[in-house]
C-alpha cells in the first residue's frame, strides 16, 4: 500500500483522530513495529537479540492457543506468522486501511495495533472464526457470496470484521449507518458501492437469524 490511503467508504479522506493519535503515539514510543522490519530483525540479527519470547494463553476462534510471543509483537503478525490465520491481512501496518481488522469481545480492532500480550483474557476473533461450528456462513460471508461484492478483495477481510463487529450492535441499520459503521476500512479499488449492497445483504442475513422481519 503506498502512503495514500485513499477514500473511504462516505467518500471522506481518512480522518480518525483517536486512532491517529493512537498510532502517532505508538510509534514515537517506539513500540510499534512493522512486519517487514520485524522480519528483518529475525533475518540479519536473529530471534534472540530482538527479545525473548514469552509463552502465552490467547482464545482465538473459540480456542485456546498457547503461542511465544515478543512483547513488541503486534497481534497482526501473531495471527498471520504464529498461528497461520492469514485471512486477516496486513495492509499499511500503521491504522490506517482496516485490512487487519479483528474482534475483541465483538469490537472490532486493528490488530496491526494492538500488542498481542494485551489482548490475554480477551476472545478474538478472526475470520476463520466467523462460520458456526456447524459450518454455517456468518451472515456477512453469506452477504458477500451473495453480492459478490470486492473486486481484488484484500480489503475483504477486515471489511467483514468490522461489519460482523456492527451488526452485533445495530443488525437493522440503515444504509449511511452501515457506512459509518464500516468507515474505518479503505479499498483501493474504491468499489464502496458494490461492497456496501453486500453488508446491506448480510444485515438481511442478521435479522433473518435473528427472526427480526
Ligand atoms: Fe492497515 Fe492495520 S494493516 S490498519
Amino acid at each position: 500500500m503506498s502512503d495514500t490511503p485513499g477514500l473511504n467508504i462516505l467518500g471522506n479522506e481518512p480522518s480518525n483522530p483517536g486512532r491517529r493519535r493512537f498510532i502517532q503515539g505508538v510509534i514515537a514510543s517506539g513500540v510499534a513495529v512493522s512486519a517487514m522490519q520485524y522480519r528483518f530483525m529475525q533475518t540479519a540479527r536473529g530471534q534472540s537479540s530482538a527479545g525473548a519470547e514469552r509463552l502465552i494463553t490467547l482464545n482465538v476462534n473459540g480456542q485456546t492457543r498457547r503461542v511465544g510471543v515478543l512483547k513488541q509483537e503486534t497481534l497482526a503478525w501473531t495471527l498471520r506468522y504464529k498461528l497461520g490465520l492469514t485471512a486477516t491481512k496486513l495492509g499499511c501496518d500503521r491504522a490506517e486501511c482496516g485490512a487487519c481488522t479483528v474482534t475483541l469481545d465483538d469490537t472490532a480492532h486493528y490488530s496491526c495495533s494492538v500488542l498481542t500480550h494485551t489482548v490475554r483474557g480477551k476472545k478474538v476473533v478472526t475470520v476463520e472464526g466467523l462460520a458456526s461450528p456447524d459450518g454455517t456462513l456468518h451472515p456477512v460471508q453469506q452477504g458477500v457470496i451473495d453480492e459478490q461484492g470486492f473486486q481484488c478483495a484484500f480489503c475483504m477481510s477486515g471489511f467483514m470484521m468490522a461489519a460482523a463487529a456492527f451488526l452485533k450492535k445495530n443488525p437493522n441499520p440503515t444504509r449511511a449507518e452501515m457506512a459509518h459503521g464500516v468507515s474505518g476500512n479503505l479499498c483501493r479499488c474504491q468499489d464502496y458501492d458494490k461492497i456496501l449492497t453486500a453488508l446491506m445483504k448480510a444485515a438481511e442475513h442478521t435479522r433473518r437469524a435473528n427472526n427480526v422481519a
